[in-house]
């Protein structure tokens, strides 16, 4: 896509859609946002959306989707097996990730259930480029570890690595010997790695990886959920393939991997999820457990509406115009906030901007949550909702011990064509005003710990009254505006 230029104005990520259907948000005063995120456990998951202005919490489900989607929708086939619109998905697959066995999931950790029930037993090790927080849980659940294998520099954040998402071959190569073949069913890759700020893998680390499964005769799995995003940066990034369509460079990816699957929350702006691949040895081994855990295998507890839509879904990703929005969005509000001091996680990734808590908030200890502590903050000073990607997020280990995460980060999720320019610079707007009074942030405490994934209902309370601090000092500054 040849970049638009400006005649005075600075170049800003221009709008390449219309908005057509709108929903209204509130902007609930200060008070009532103090109290919605004290009842929350401060802990922005359990907000409801009621009290929030912009939902950045995450992209899963909340893209935008696109008027085809809408009309497809309106065709369903509703069958509970042979569905028509189940052909569609199948064809779109094929033509999109070149992969012709399908098996359909109600959402991306659906699939991750299926691949890990069928593939792992107890003390394998799965190694990766990095962690997801459910394939994590599903690979522990049955008894596997992981190994993550990024890397040294993937763990800076603040860097100039075009692909902090690469595996380093050399630490797979000594995993493998160290661990044995015999231990490890399938190497994991995920596409624009999530957790360390939505980083892609290059092409050529992904063939590398390739290499070494042949090597010793191991399976290959692609988390594809931000697969269109990878590839985006992959043909901004990576000289090799500057040239070549989406399409390609998307099914260069898929056709590396023996498995692939996905949120289709993600990929494909719609919701379900699916498992595909061209090998049918191991489509057969994974079927019966669709039936069990997921639905008939023409919907995989999908509704059928929204198969119709990630048929069409999954095209868009292929439309560099689409799947650009949210990563052009992200580098303007990541090098805005940079030029004004504020660490970010950098060189912008997908998703959403990442914010690097531990920096920000250098006087909250980990141990207090500090990741936790400024989503809690944000949202009292701004309205804005983001996400938790830090110690909170992570899961204590076998005997009960804290374990801290590698990175703090506050994601702010900047879903496809959901949000105008104007919100955007409002919410850079905000974040600077917390950075210059960060020092009145304080840390947290659990007060309530679920056993597993415990980022999602656990309750935490601050470890002094710091939110009436930041209250009487955004009163100050900022009078009784909202
Ligand atoms: N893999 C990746 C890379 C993901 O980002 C997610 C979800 C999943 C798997 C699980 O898919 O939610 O459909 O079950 N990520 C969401 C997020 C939850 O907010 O980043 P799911």
């Amino acid at each position: 896509m040849n970049p638009i230029k400006f005649y005075q104005t600075q170049p800003i990520p221009l709008e390449l859609h219309k908005v057509r259907i709108v929903q209204k948000l509130n902007l609930v005063p200060l008070d009532r946002r103090l109290l919605a995120i004290k009842d929350a456990g401060f802990n922005t998951f359990k907000l409801s959306t009621r009290d929030v202005f912009l939902d950045m919490l995450t992209d899963s489900g909340t893209n935008a989707m696109s008027d085809n989607q809408l009309a497809a929708m309106m065709q369903a086939d509703d069958a509970y097996a042979g569905s028509q619109s189940f052909d569609k998905l199948q064809k779109a697959i094929q033509d999109v990730l070149g992969k012709k066995l399908i098996l359909p999931t109600h959402q991306g950790r659906g699939a991750e259930n299926v691949i890990c029930r069928t593939f792992i037993k107890p003390g394998n090790v799965i190694p990766m480029n990095y962690h997801f927080t459910t394939a994590l849980a599903h690979i522990t659940a049955v008894g596997g570890r992981i190994a993550e294998l990024l890397h040294d520099d993937a763990l800076k954040l603040q860097s100039d690595n075009p692909f902090k998402g690469n595996i380093d071959i050399e630490k797979l190569e000594k995993c493998i010997q160290e661990e044995g073949v015999e231990n490890i069913p399938f190497i994991r890759m995920e596409a624009s790695t999530n957790l360390i700020g939505g980083q892609p893998f290059s092409i050529r680390n992904m063939m590398d990886v390739r290499k070494v499964a042949d090597k010793y005769g191991i399976m290959l799995v692609l988390d594809a959920s931000l697969i269109g995003e990878n590839a985006y940066l992959v043909k901004q990034r990576e000289e090799e393939w500057k040239e070549n369509p989406m399409e390609e460079i998307i099914k260069m990816m898929t056709s590396l991997a023996d498995l692939v699957y996905f949120s289709a929350r993600k990929l494909s702006s719609s919701r379900g999820g699916a498992i595909c691949t061209n090998r049918k040895a191991l489509y057969q081994k994974m079927e019966a457990l669709i039936p069990l855990y997921e639905g008939f295998l023409t919907y995989g507890g999908i509704s059928i509406r929204e198969i119709e839509a990630m048929a069409v879904g999954l095209y868009e990703t292929l439309d560099e115009t689409m799947i650009g929005q949210s990563p052009e969005f992200i580098r303007f509000m990541v090098n805005g906030c940079m030029d004004k001091g504020i660490p970010m996680v950098t060189p912008p990734g997908v998703l959403g901007a990442h914010v690097d808590a531990m920096q920000f908030c250098d006087h909250i200890p980990q141990e207090q949550y500090p990741a936790g502590a400024l989503a809690a903050a944000f949202f009292l000073c701004s309205g804005v909702r983001g996400m938790e990607r830090g110690s909170v997020s992570s899961a204590r280990d076998e005997n009960g011990n804290e374990v801290l995460a590698d990175v703090e980060l506050l994601r702010l999720a900047l879903p496809r064509r959901v949000f105008t320019l104007s919100q955007v610079m409002y919410t850079m707007d905000r974040l600077e005003w917390l950075f210059h009074n960060r020092r009145l942030i304080g840390g947290l405490r659990f007060t309530y710990e679920p056993p597993v994934l415990r980022f999602f209902m656990g309750s935490l309370e601050p470890v002094e009254d710091w939110p009436a601090r930041l209250v009487d000092k955004f009163r100050k500054d900022f009078g009784d505006s909202l």
